[in-house]
């Protein structure tokens, strides 16, 4: 696991971008739990899911707004999305891990 930041650096419904180990990671906090996604959309391959927007249970890509679930990535349909990163709280710190998984797009 990896340390990251403070839960007070992150802000309710908004997203932000970290890059641990070279790897884009887009953190969300809603609804007071937090999610740990890559930050690469999967359709133009863009840093970008940090600048996202939140749809109920759902991160929308700013840019042709496909869907990501926030709980496991995966797309509105099932389909795989997003990498999903485990992620852990202790003394009001946020931990990842990172997995290295390698999509097939
Ligand atoms: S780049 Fe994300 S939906 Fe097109």
């Amino acid at each position: 696991m990896k340390e990251i930041c403070n839960i007070n650096d992150l802000v309710e419904g908004k997203g932000r971008r970290f890059i641990i180990d070279d790897t884009e990671i887009a953190i969300y906090l809603v609804k007071g739990k937090i999610y740990a996604l890559s930050n690469i959309c999967p359709h133009q391959h863009s840093a970008i899911i940090h600048d996202g927007f939140i749809e109920d249970e759902f991160v929308v890509c700013p840019a042709h707004g496909w869907k990501f679930r926030l709980e496991d990535g995966k797309k509105e349909n099932g389909c795989k999305g997003l990498i999903s990163y485990p992620v852990t709280t202790h003394n009001d710190k946020v931990f990842i891990e990172i997995i290295k998984i390698k999509y097939e797009w």
